[in-house]
């Protein structure tokens, strides 16, 4: 059985009051969900060791970047070590975001993953499609190429340690999600472009989210795909009773 996650990307949003009210809020709304569901948030990165003990415990807290250098002279970033030794457990890579902001190269993002595999971080590697590719047709072909460019050195056990997250770049934040068939065709091959690269074996227990716009009123839906494995969830992740809400419906369909 595959594992299921649900994760909140804070993005660069919420005042540090906001901050508070929203962890004390996730402990009351988040309290009765079992324990096989994987639950994470993102915060900025000050944040990072501040909320963990005000989050509950199983609610496991990632970094929205980390640095693609080891250490040293390299001014306004974070190394996947100093992530590491806060005890953050996984972080996320390449979202479209910040591939946009940042001008990230293929190569920087293959980097990032491997300083982070080197420690105990997991990565959330993100992959997505803009509306120009999607009307193209091509969208396959792109997101095989952002999968062989970013993680495609890794060997069979480094890659259990990575998490897909698709996000259609024209469902991030428009609050119109792709359609459950345009979801599953695209997790789909995925999962089967993993297997051809890894085996069935890897693919089969590979988790793949989506993400774009999940919300309550669309999660059940979402998560009754067969190779969706969770969300990536942005907006609905800044309030406790909706971010509850998602994470319910993976609970509820995935029967965990
Ligand atoms: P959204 O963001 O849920 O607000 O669309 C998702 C994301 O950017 O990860």
């Amino acid at each position: 059985m595959r594992k299921q996650y649900v994760i909140g990307n804070w993005k660069m949003n919420l005042a540090w009051e906001e901050v508070l009210d929203l962890c004390g809020e996730l402990k009351d709304f988040m309290h009765s969900l079992p324990k096989t569901i994987s639950i994470g948030v993102t915060p900025s990165s000050p944040y990072i060791p501040v909320v963990m003990p005000l989050l509950p415990a199983h609610i496991k807290v990632g970094s929205q970047m980390v640095s693609a250098m080891e250490s040293g002279a390299c001014t306004g970033q974070v190394s996947a070590k100093q992530l590491d030794s806060l005890g953050t457990v996984f972080t996320l890579i390449g979202h479209s975001e910040s591939r946009a902001l940042w001008n990230e190269s293929d190569q920087e993002l293959a980097q990032k993953v491997s300083q982070s595999l080197e420690t105990q971080l997991e990565v959330v590697f993100c992959i997505g499609e803009s509306l120009e590719v999607r009307e193209s047709g091509d969208y396959l072909s792109f997101l095989m190429h952002q999968i062989k460019a970013g993680l495609f050195h890794l060997d069979a056990k480094q890659m259990k340690r990575v998490i897909l997250a698709y996000e259609p770049i024209w469902a991030i934040g428009t609050g119109k999600s792709a359609q459950p068939n345009q979801i599953q065709e695209v997790h789909q091959a995925l999962r089967g472009m993993i297997a051809t690269q890894y085996g069935e074996e890897v693919a089969n227990s590979f988790s793949i989210l989506y993400g774009g716009s999940v919300k309550p009123e669309n999660a059940a839906g979402t998560f009754a795909l067969e190779d969706v494995d969770g969300a990536l969830v942005g907006g609905a992740s800044l309030k406790a009773q909706s971010f509850a809400a998602i994470a319910e419906a993976c609970v509820s369909q995935k029967s965990i």
